[in-house]
């Protein structure tokens, strides 16, 4: 089995230099090599997004990516953002505090995909504001690949709506 030394920035946090294995996916190495179990592995087949973590690029966007259908080594140099770094000082971020609101999850296995999904969504819209009729759309396109075996979306939605539209600087008027 052929191995790499990866190292990738998780959090804010450089980890590594690591040995993997070129078959480990990247769920298992944040889950068993880091501890960081909050990144789901549901589907395995790059369905659901369950997986999904945020991927900072150097020219300041971010992406989500997922990591049940992607290696560790994929990841090698890559600065990301998994569930575990969202609540700063003990206070919940704007997107999860959203969906503890809006009661939006059960048993939570898919939650941490959605505030990562949510949470860029946001920070494209901070940078380029929409207009509030475009809300819902711009929502079911950001969100609709995010399978949730248990509350049937709504709330989820609604808590999404909720926030860009109480949000300074998400939506413009017109
Ligand atoms: S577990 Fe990765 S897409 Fe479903
Ligand atoms: S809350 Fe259970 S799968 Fe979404």
């Amino acid at each position: 089995m052929t191995r790499s030394t990866i190292t990738v920035t998780v959090n804010g946090t450089p980890q590594g230099p690591h040995e993997v294995p070129d078959a480990m996916r990247m769920v298992d190495y944040l889950n068993d090599t880091l501890g960081l179990t909050g990144t789901k592995f549901s589907c395995g087949i790059g369905i659901c997004h369950a997986c999904v973590v945020i991927v900072d690029q150097p020219d300041g966007t971010s992406r989500t990516e997922r990591t049940c259908i992607q290696g560790a080594a994929a990841f090698d140099g890559k600065s990301i953002r998994t569930i575990e770094g969202h609540a700063k000082n003990g206070k919940l971020s704007p997107v999860q505090q959203a969906y503890v609101d809006h009661f939006s999850f059960q048993c939570g296995y898919c939650t941490s995909g959605f505030v990562n999904e949510a949470t860029v969504l946001l920070e494209n819209l901070k940078k380029s504001p929409i207009a509030k009729a475009d809300v819902e759309t711009a929502i079911e396109e950001a969100m609709g690949n995010h399978i949730c075996r248990c509350t049937g979306y709504v709330r989820y939605f609604q808590a999404l709506k909720d926030l860009i539209l109480n949000q300074n600087g998400l939506t413009r008027e017109g």
